[in-house]
């Protein structure tokens, strides 16, 4: 299994925070953003690790992070020229992916659970996590009907059929290469990761797992503060990196 942690995107919610440094480079509590998702990544035992970065702030991830040595993985850098979207992090990742399952973080995404089991486990197809949300239009969001089957799956939909929103963990066979590579472009212009998740759902391939601990998406000034006091109150004794 190899694993990606996209970590691009100018952040313009967050400025003027972001103006001059990656917003996954910012603190959370006593660590850079980034350290979080990574930290999930490597205890799951993910060993080799694209980090796919903006081109202005590559040198910073290249300071912080090194090779990987310090942590006892090896990391891989590509560039992303704009932000086209979730989705081609799989196009820019292809020959690192190659023939292996991946799974892909996003470099903003804080979880509390320990998803190593999930990860270790998984053999083909897409799984990807759901967690109840009370601001479901901010997010991707799956619908469920009464006996838990996957309905639809849209992206920031204005009128969401349900609360539960697809965070940002999400775990695929190498054909997410192919998947993406068909992706078009949405209304806003981006390869919407959603897309993804139809491709596999389509072929009744899909799995959804909850999220049960804590879950922040730390890309608003309201989220970063319930990140902080979520790393400081219950992170602190389960991070090894
Ligand atoms: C992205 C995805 C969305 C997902 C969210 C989780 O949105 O497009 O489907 O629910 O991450 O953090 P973004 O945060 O890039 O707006």
């Amino acid at each position: 299994m190899r694993g990606i942690i996209l970590s691009g995107g100018n952040a313009t919610r967050l400025r003027p925070c972001t103006k001059v440094i990656s917003k996954q480079l910012l603190p959370i509590y006593n660590r850079p953003m980034i350290y979080y998702p990574l930290n999930t990544l490597i205890k799951a035992g993910i060993k080799e690790i694209l980090i796919i970065v903006a081109p202005e702030r590559a040198g910073d991830y290249l300071n912080l992070l090194g090779s990987g040595k310090d942590f006892g993985v090896k990391f891989t850098y590509e560039i992303q020229d704009e932000p086209r979207g979730l989705a081609d992090a799989f196009i820019v990742g292809e020959n690192f992916i190659d023939k292996e399952n991946v799974v892909m973080i996003l470099g903003d995404n804080i979880f509390e659970d320990d998803l190593s089991a999930e990860i270790k486990n998984f053999k083909s197809g897409g799984k990807i996590f759901a967690k109840k949300v009370l601001d479901p239009e901010r997010f991707g969001i799956v619908e469920f009907d009464a006996n838990n089957k996957v309905i639809s799956i849209e992206e920031k939909p204005k009128k969401p059929k349900s609360n539960y929103c697809i965070t940002g963990l999400y775990i695929y066979d190498s054909r997410v290469v192919e998947a993406a590579k068909s992706v078009k472009p949405s209304k806003r212009g981006e390869l919407e990761i959603t897309e993804l998740h139809n491709w596999y759902l389509r072929k009744n391939e899909l799995e959804v797992a909850m999220v049960k601990g804590e879950w922040i998406d730390a890309g608003t000034f309201d989220s970063l503060l319930k990140a902080q006091n979520l790393a400081k109150e219950k992170l602190q004794n389960k991070l090894i990196i």
